[in-house]
């Protein structure tokens, strides 16, 4: 490993969309370091923002840290940082001796030193859970596309049986009002069009507002709805728990708040919400739709599912399908369950058979993505905004997303970060074309 310190550095993030914002917060440490993004070629130092949420992501890691050596025999300065850096620490390097840092989700404001360690050939290591909040150390913030994302909280206290979460993220916590509104506004005056709120449980949210009330993750959105040139505000990840009432009433008053909700239910059997201790009945969830879809209609719903926890029978499994099948999803996400070191249900016995989850899996994503489709097709000849994202791939083209999330394709001489109004005019089952009617549609 040569000692320099590094100059340009490439970040790559995996996982949710806390790991992206992390990354993007790491990015901007190393520039305030003086570092650049490295332009194509060979990044002096790069980091992995790892995932450990299920066996694939974690193992991930190890073949792309195989992947980094040069043609010449060389490599770059690597840093595992993440959630596989917090859940297997100094093992990283037992097992991959080509690691120079490692570093956990709530150390990452320290790697300045940490590089400046690894710089003199030493091995660098923080998994650390401090007190003080890494937000604090963190540079402003600067470079923004339209949307987005701010983390508002992180951690779970909630424990159920199958997440690593609580033990790589750790306990529940509240960002500060003013850090969140601060934060906010640097995003907006960068061209932030669309903030989305992001927590582990980010409905669990709860501080001070700024006369010192007591207020929940709606009353942000309330302080957010009046900033000017904020146009759309979103949400992820709730618990159905934190499904507070005034939280229901804001998708129903809060215009600027995005028809969309992201409620994992996971299953839909009540003995396995049982085993997966996550203390509520689907009777329970399908009321909370129903009250969040009587404060808005047009809602559009998402969610997570786990197929073969251990012990989920044939007839458990159906009751999945037909709690799908009952709230009709706009969009979703379907795993096989994948067994973590150190939870609870990895002990569990009645292991389901891979074969067993695996058609499970593909009857279910059969479902899901025929909900999908459908819902997409609904669009057809709808009139919605659109807030223009990124470049397609045919020239003059740019991709967007509609107020229910989902991506519009449209030919236009609009710029990124225009909200325009279209009518959808072809719905696939991933995403939507749009014929564009007018620019600028607030
Ligand atoms: N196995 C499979 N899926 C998991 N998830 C969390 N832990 C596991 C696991 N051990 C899924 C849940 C969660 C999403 C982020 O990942 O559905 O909501
Ligand atoms: Fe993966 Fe969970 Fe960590 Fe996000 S918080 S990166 S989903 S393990």
């Amino acid at each position: 490993m040569k000692s320099a310190k590094p100059q340009t550095y490439h970040v790559k993030s995996f996982g949710c969309q806390m790991n992206v914002y992390d990354g993007e917060r790491m990015a901007e440490l190393l520039e305030a370091e003086g570092m650049r993004a490295a332009q194509g070629g060979e990044a002096d130092l790069v980091v992995l923002n790892t995932c450990h949420i299920r066996e694939k992501a974690a193992e991930k890691v190890y073949s792309d840290i195989g992947r980094l050596k040069r043609e010449d025999g060389s490599r770059p300065m690597i840093a595992v940082a993440g959630c596989v850096a917090q859940a297997e620490g100094a093992e990283i390097p037992r097992r991959a001796a080509s690691v120079d840092i490692v570093v956990g989700p709530q150390a990452y404001h320290r790697l300045p030193q940490l590089i400046a360690t690894a710089s003199q050939g030493k091995k660098a290591l923080d998994t650390d859970m401090p007190v003080q909040s890494k937000f604090g150390a963190l540079p402003a913030r600067r470079r923004q596309g339209p949307s987005a994302f701010l983390t508002v909280q992180e951690g779970c206290d909630k424990f159920c049986t199958y997440c690593v979460v609580p033990y790589t993220r750790g306990a529940e916590v509240s960002r500060s009002w003013q850090a969140i509104i601060e934060e906010a506004k640097a995003l907006i005056g960068a061209g932030a069009r669309e903030i989305t709120l992001l927590g582990q449980n980010v409905n669990a949210w709860t501080g001070l507002d700024d006369r010192g009330r007591p207020c929940g993750l709606d009353g942000l959105i309330r302080a957010l709805d009046r900033e000017p040139g904020l146009e759309r505000i979103r949400y992820t990840t709730s618990h159905p728990n934190d499904m507070t009432a005034a939280l229901i009433e804001a998708h129903r008053d809060v215009g600027k708040l995005m028809p969309f909700l992201h409620l994992p239910v996971q299953s839909g059997s009540d003995r396995v919400l049982q085993a997966m201790n996550r203390s509520h009945r689907t009777a329970d969830y399908l009321a909370i739709l129903e009250r969040v879809r009587e404060a808005r209609p047009d809602i559009a719903i998402s969610g997570d599912f786990i197929v073969g926890f251990p012990g989920e029978s044939d007839a458990e499994f159906e009751e999945t399908l037909k709690i799908v099948k009952r709230v009709n999803y706009a969009q979703a996400y379907s795993f096989k369950y994948s067994p973590r070191p150190g939870t609870p249900a990895a002990d569990m016995d009645q292991q389901v058979p891979a074969q067993v989850m695996d058609e499970r899996l593909q009857r279910l994503q059969a479902l899901l993505n025929e909900q999908q489709h459908a819902f997409n097709r609904a669009a057809m000849g709808r009139r919605t905004s659109v807030l223009l994202e990124r470049q397609g791939r045919r020239p003059g083209q740019l991709i967007g997303k509609s107020p229910w999330l989902q991506s519009v394709h449209l030919e236009t001489d609009a710029m990124i970060g225009d909200l325009v109004e279209v009518e959808i005019v072809a719905a696939g089952p991933n995403s939507l074309s749009g014929a564009e009617i007018m620019r600028n549609a607030a």
